[in-house]
């Protein structure tokens, strides 16, 4: 019978088998995937394993430092990498969708390649792809192997994708890669993150991106996701963000007349991503998180909620 803790004991020592004294690299998403593959591994290999969390600029607010410290504390060899101007640098002018993905894929692997090659002697990547992801052609977890695997460098592999591969989860189901963390005594709040995009932020800013853009849409996204978690409806919902809309509508501010930006809030119930309904959160509730944006985050005079589902609408608007 499978059981999280045999998982645990099976995998381990599979994984000590196979890898032996090797080095292993393993990019670090933030998210539930991600650290638990990277947990096994530690168990497993100890400081053979070498994680790479990489800073996009696109990341929740305090995410980027509130993660590295966490991971550090699980006692994992990670290196956090702060790489958010070179990805804002390529992503300045651009607002197709798809235009952003490719350059933030790309920056990605760059990044991702200079990283590995300081490290002597690596012959494996990791990666927490899970059983969704091998039947999936497009990942509905938003870890860096999804951006991997649909974004490939156009003249060939960059080195580390020539490494031997090893994925600790490829057969598990989320509620199962949630359930093997726990056996490893992970933090709950961690396993019980919602799912992210791999490009962040920046699919969820619609139109070009701007240093400004992704600080306004960061406290806003921050008040929402807090707001969740005090008023405990954060676990009831599979995935909530903020979009920032690229328009601007007219308010009064006093006597005065303001024309400042509109964000959409979102929250859906799903269990793969692939339908997903919106969330009848409670009216008490928007009105309590519409106030708090629109009086705590400069730039943000309107606040709207998305009732739509998917299909037809996606859960990203972009
Ligand atoms: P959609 O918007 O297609 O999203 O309904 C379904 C799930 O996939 C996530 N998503 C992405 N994850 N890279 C990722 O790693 C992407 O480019 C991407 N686009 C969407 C989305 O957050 C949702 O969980």
């Amino acid at each position: 019978d499978w059981t999280p803790d045999s998982f645990v004991e099976e995998t381990v020592d599979k994984l000590k088998a196979q890898i032996g004294n090797d080095k292993v690299v393993l990019g670090l998403s933030g998210g539930v995937d991600s650290s638990v593959a990277a947990m096994l591994l530690h168990k497993a290999i100890g400081e053979n394993l070498y994680c790479i969390f990489v800073n996009n600029g696109l990341l929740r607010k305090n995410e980027f430092t509130d993660v590295l410290e966490q991971y550090k504390g699980m006692g994992l060899n990670v290196k956090g990498v702060d790489a958010s101007a070179r990805f804002l640098d390529a992503l300045a002018g651009l607002s197709d969708p798809e235009l952003k993905r490719k350059a933030i894929g790309r920056v990605f692997i760059e990044v991702f390649d200079d990283e590995a090659h300081q490290i002597q002697d690596v012959k494996w990547l990791a990666q927490g792809t899970i059983y969704p992801d091998v039947i999936e052609s497009v990942s509905a977890t938003g870890g860096p192997s999804a951006t991997i695997k649909s974004h490939h460098n156009v003249g060939g592999l960059p080195d580390f994708m020539k490494l031997k591969i090893v994925e600790p989860l490829k057969a598990l189901f989320k509620d199962e890669v949630r359930r093997v963390g726990a056996s490893m005594g992970m933090d709950k709040a961690l396993l019980g993150r919602h799912p992210f995009p791999g490009p962040g932020l920046a699919i969820r800013i619609l139109g070009d991106i701007t240093p400004e853009k992704v600080r306004i849409l960061q406290e806003v996204d921050a008040v929402f996701i807090n707001g969740l978690k005090k008023a405990g409806l954060y676990d009831k919902v599979w995935q909530a963000g903020a979009i920032l809309l690229p328009v601007n509508s007219v308010g009064v501010m006093g006597d005065e007349r303001t024309y400042e930006k509109c964000v959409a809030l979102r929250a859906v119930e799903s269990t793969d991503g692939m339908t997903a309904d919106w969330v009848n959160l409670p009216y008490e509730f928007l009105q309590k998180t519409s106030n708090d944006i629109i009086n705590k985050v400069k730039g943000v005079n309107r606040v709207v909620y998305d009732i739509s589902s998917k299909p037809p609408a996606t859960i990203e608007w972009e």
